[in-house]
């Protein structure tokens, strides 16, 4: 029996924020810097899946750099890690194709985004993803089981999923909303290259409600547990967020939202740094992304070879 094979993917939509990076890359970072020796990693930049919102093509070609480079600055080893652009293999599209064949339509159709052949392409055994991802990875499983049972084969291979043991981060704007892109309002997300003065104007702003003493209490203070849960979320002894709340009783807001803003400052000031270099030296990235993209077609032509030969091509 071989290793684990872990395969994620993220779309291209600019710098990330601090709910993606808490999220996803930094997950992703703590897989690959855990990962047994005979463990396989591909991390994807989805930009195929981009596509299904048309924009300016500079925006697409700055944004596939964009999230490059940032998970670059989260730690991510190239040399550890296939890290390529989704696009770069042809062949995601070419089993998207012949598994959009096989499935069933009707389970089909009710899918919002269809990210099975991504996954299974790599015969992925592990994918981390959110919590919100969990349908895509049941879908893939179906897809799997279906395709196997068809064609009387087992060249594609069921991934169990690892559930992101992450918090999700809140909207600062809103702390009933999750913090996203979509988000009209700058002010709701922190970014990953924000300095310590955007960031410390952003949870100076963020909502919270009216009593100005510091409890954790999720169902009646949404606004203030989110910050406390930021700040758990890099605590260095990993204190859940009720201890951290009770540590904090009797500080005011703006005293919570000053510590918050430091540590989430200090704990991003690298990134941003490495981040900044990264995008000056777009030749760094292009290496990475062919050197990802190498090891990423050799398991992508070798799986397609099973395919095919299980369907008669
Ligand atoms: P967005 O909501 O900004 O569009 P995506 O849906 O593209 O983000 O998600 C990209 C990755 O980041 C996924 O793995 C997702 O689970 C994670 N993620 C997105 N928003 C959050 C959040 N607010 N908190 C935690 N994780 C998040
Ligand atoms: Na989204």
């Amino acid at each position: 029996k071989g290793g684990k094979i872990i395969f994620s993917g993220i779309q291209p939509t600019g710098v990330p924020h601090l709910g993606n990076y808490l999220g996803a890359m930094r997950e992703w970072k703590r897989l690959q810097d855990t990962a047994e020796p005979d463990t396989k990693l591909f991390f994807s930049i989805v930009d195929l899946h981009a596509l299904t919102i048309p924009r300016p093509r500079e925006e697409l070609f700055e944004n596939r750099l964009k999230m490059m480079a940032s998970l670059l600055a989260t730690g991510l080893n190239p040399n550890r890690a296939a890290i390529f652009f989704q696009s770069s293999v042809g062949e995601h599209a070419e089993l998207q194709w012949i598994l959009s064949c096989t499935a069933s339509m009707g389970y089909l159709s009710r899918m919002t985004q269809w990210k099975a052949a991504d996954i299974l392409l790599y015969r992925a055994t592990h994918v981390p993803v959110g919590e919100d991802q969990r349908q895509h990875l049941e879908f893939a499983r179906e897809c799997v089981s279906n395709f196997n049972h068809t064609y009387k084969t087992n060249c594609l291979v069921q991934p169990e999923t690892l559930i992101s043991p992450a918090r999700r981060i809140m909207s600062l704007s809103n702390p009933l909303q999750k913090m996203s892109k979509s988000d009209p309002s700058p002010k709701s997300r922190i970014l990953i290259t924000d300095t310590p003065e955007e960031i410390a104007k952003k949870i100076r702003h963020a909502v919270t409600d009216s009593t100005d003493k510091v409890t954790y209490d999720p169902a009646n203070r949404p606004g203030v547990a989110n910050l406390i849960e930021i700040l758990s979320s890099f605590d260095p002894q990993g204190r859940a967020p009720a201890r951290l709340g009770e540590q904090m009783e009797g500080y005011k807001i703006a005293e919570l939202k000053q510590v918050v803003a430091q540590v989430v400052s200090d704990e991003l000031a690298e990134i941003r740094e490495r981040y900044r270099q990264y995008m000056s030296d777009q030749e760094k990235l292009k290496e990475v992304a062919f050197q990802g993209t190498a090891a990423a077609r050799a398991t992508a032509r070798t799986t397609m070879g099973h395919v095919k030969r299980a369907i008669g091509l």
